[in-house]
């Protein structure tokens, strides 16, 4: 049997299988810290847990409504009603298998054949395939370190044209950390406005931004933007709930409704128990949540000053998420080289920039310890100084 044409192109996700080949190298007995981790490597707090038990043990274990339990949905609208000053129906809101599931199935409802998505880049890896599967083009802008890795409406409005149709808004961003002010989304409301964009608003690292920032968003600048934009979130990141898979999205009805008709024809509801254990999150203080924020600012703090040190680099201090974007291009265009090299000369796993749109940067992940941390921007710092010693 031949494989579709569709599916022919697909390769697995790159973050994912950096991740896979340091677990191999760390399985045959060898040294390697792993900075390409995508999510957090704190536990689910306990309470979470057993919220899912006590699920289990009341027989919570059936099929759900498609879209997700009532209760959870009615949760999500008064979390997005007290966070960004926006009400959504329950029937506005549908819960998926994780974020990804939410943007994948957002795609496949809104795009007809070369409709054009505006992906910034560096983007999350899962975009552009995303798109081609729904047979839509992605059109990559590029954003430059200099510009803190966001777009400007100039930027923007160079990338439009009469088949755009999507334009994909992160903040903060994998893999840059950059997170838009309020100055900065409201320069882009005009031409987002004029163009009839719709603005799909991956905000799934919302709950992990430092230094007391107030997050910035569209809705909140302009509720009325209400009917042309998607906010997708979920409890991967900020929960540390990365294998429970629940992710959400919140736009307009005839949208959320689609999706939820294409969600009934292939996963059904998302995980019963799962649900639940998402609800007692976002319907409960969970101390540690503070203190998993209060650790990665410590440790993004920590990243960046040892990173200051080291000639011939640069990077946007990122203001969220847990990923630096370091550009090493002085060292080498290469980002697949640099990285291959650093894995077999300093046992140290990064994902190479070009993952991301963007040759000649690696991310490194701060989701670490701060003595795996420390290990690994020693042995960053020495190899740096030791293999590519010609540059300095
Ligand atoms: C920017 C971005 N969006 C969405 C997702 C998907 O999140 P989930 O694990 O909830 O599917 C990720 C995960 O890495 C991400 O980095």
């Amino acid at each position: 049997m031949k494989i579709s044409k569709r599916t022919l192109q697909l390769k697995p996700s790159p973050t994912l299988a950096i991740t896979a080949k340091a677990l191999e190298l760390k399985a045959q007995g060898k040294d390697i810290i792993s900075l390409s981790a995508g999510e957090p490597d704190f536990d689910t707090p306990l309470s979470i847990k057993e919220a899912a038990e006590e699920a289990i043990k009341e027989g919570f274990t059936k099929y759900t409504a498609v879209p997700g339990i009532l209760e959870l949905r009615k949760a999500i609208s008064r979390k997005t009603l007290h966070e960004k000053n926006i009400n959504y129906e329950p029937n506005e809101i549908i819960v998926t298998c994780g974020a990804k599931h939410a943007i994948y199935n957002f795609f496949q409802c809104t795009l007809n054949a070369r409709d054009e998505v505006l992906i910034p880049s560096p983007y999350w890896v899962s975009y552009p395939p995303m798109v081609s599967l729904a047979e839509g083009t992605p059109i990559i802008v590029q954003l430059q370190e200099k510009d803190n890795f966001k777009i400007t409406p100039e930027i923007l409005k160079k990338n439009i044209s009469n088949k755009t149709k999507i334009l994909v808004l992160v903040s903060p961003s994998n893999p840059t950390g950059s997170l838009y002010t309020q100055e900065e989304l409201e320069k882009l409301i005009p031409l987002i406005r004029e163009k009839n964009l719709f603005v799909l608003c991956d905000d799934i690292y919302e709950s992990l931004i430092y230094d007391n920032k107030e997050p910035a968003h569209l809705l909140k600048i302009d509720p009325t933007l209400k009917s042309q934009l998607i906010h997708v979130s979920g409890v991967s990141k900020s929960f540390a709930m990365t294998g429970w898979r629940i992710g959400w999205a919140c736009g307009p009805h005839n949208i959320i409704e689609t999706m939820g008709h294409l969600q009934s024809q292939s996963t059904s509801n998302p995980n019963s128990i799962a649900q639940k254990a998402a609800l007692f999150g976002i319907t409960h203080d969970i101390p540690e949540l503070e203190k998993m924020k209060k650790t990665f600012e410590k440790r993004r703090d920590f990243v960046c000053d040892r990173l200051s040190r080291i000639k011939n680099i640069s990077f946007v201090k990122p203001q969220g998420a847990f990923f630096v974007f370091v550009n090493i291009s002085s060292f080498s265009k290469d980002s697949v080289f640099f990285s291959q090299f650093m894995l077999e000369k300093a046992g140290l796993a990064f994902v190479p920039g070009k993952e991301f749109g963007l040759d000649g940067y690696i991310r490194m992940s701060f989701a670490n310890s701060f003595e795996e941390l420390n290990e690994a921007l020693n042995r960053f710092e020495k190899a740096l100084s030791t293999h590519f010693i010609d540059i300095k």
